[in-house]
């Protein structure tokens, strides 16, 4: 039976999923470090171990993310956007626009019901508006990157940013930290200010329904909330599987694709 591998090395997390007739069968999520290929390796390894399968009977594998040209094992390579643009249709099949958001970029796209992307725009320039403005965010506020979100929900006045710049926004927050002011408000300013820049990466790709975000930020409640507000619309959840698992699923999938051609 068809067994397939995705593997995306992103700036920050290694991720890797064994799929089988389009079905998850194990996945993991690794900190990427500073060598790529043995976060890779080993996040491969782990899901073999997972799913009691040899390495020898996965037939494909594909790779994505920004490390894609550094994993030893795969066997071909894709770029990120077709990852999750089909990852994302996986996830969720009425998905058609697509909201990635990882460690060091941020990308907007539309796809098909076959999860082809047809228009993408990136911010990759600068480092507000994607994962790293809430992690040093996050360590200055002295608070884990997964409890940042919901201090949205715990906010009753949200500070409001003088800056969207990662250097100046921290500068503000240090300020806000030494006047008192609770660190739910500084934290729900922070998720706001991030949302803020990724909505007008979306609304330049005219956003249509259904709006999903993949990658880690996906799991920021605050983010996902204040973007709703912003582009009067629903952000989607997936009940399938992690959102930051949907580059590697994508992958894995365009592995089947590709050996189904072959036949
Ligand atoms: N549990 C969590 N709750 C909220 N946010 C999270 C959580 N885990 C990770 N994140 C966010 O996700 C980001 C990493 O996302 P992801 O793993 O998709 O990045 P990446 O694929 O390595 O990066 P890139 O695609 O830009 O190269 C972190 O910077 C953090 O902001
Ligand atoms: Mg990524």
């Amino acid at each position: 039976m068809t067994l397939t591998a995705g593997c995306d090395v992103g700036s920050l997390t290694t991720k890797v999923v064994l799929m089988r007739r389009r079905r998850l069968l194990a996945a993991r999520v690794i900190k990427s470090r500073v060598n790529p290929q043995a976060a890779a390796d080993q996040a491969l390894q782990q899901t073999l171990n997972d799913a009691g399968v040899a390495r020898g009977e996965v037939v494909l594998c594909i790779g994505t993310g920004y490390g894609r040209e550094r994993i030893p094992f795969v066997d071909d390579t894709r770029s990120e956007v077709a990852c999750h643009g089909r990852g994302a249709a996986w996830l969720l099949p009425s998905a058609r626009t697509v909201i990635d958001i990882g460690g060091q970029d941020c990308k907007a796209m539309r796809i098909d019901a076959q999860g082809r992307v047809e228009k993408f725009l990136t911010n990759d320039k600068c480092a507000s508006g994607t994962g790293r403005f809430l992690e040093v965010m996050a360590s200055v506020l002295g608070v884990d990157i997964a409890a940042l979100g919901d201090l949205s929900r715990a906010s009753r006045a949200p500070v409001r940013l003088a800056s969207t710049c990662t250097v100046w926004a921290q500068a503000d927050v240090i300020k806000h930290l030494n006047a008192g002011l609770p660190v739910e408000d500084i934290g729900a300013g922070v998720n706001a200010a991030m949302a803020h820049r990724v909505a007008i990466l979306v609304n330049a790709v005219k956003p249509e329904r259904d709006v999903v975000m993949t990658g880690g930020v996906a799991k920021n409640a605050g983010v996902r909330a204040t973007l709703e507000k912003l582009l009067t619309r629903r952000v989607r959840k997936f009940r399938k599987a992690d959102p930051q698992l949907a580059g590697a699923i994508g992958a894995a999938l365009l592995a089947e694709d590709n050996l189904k051609a072959r036949i």
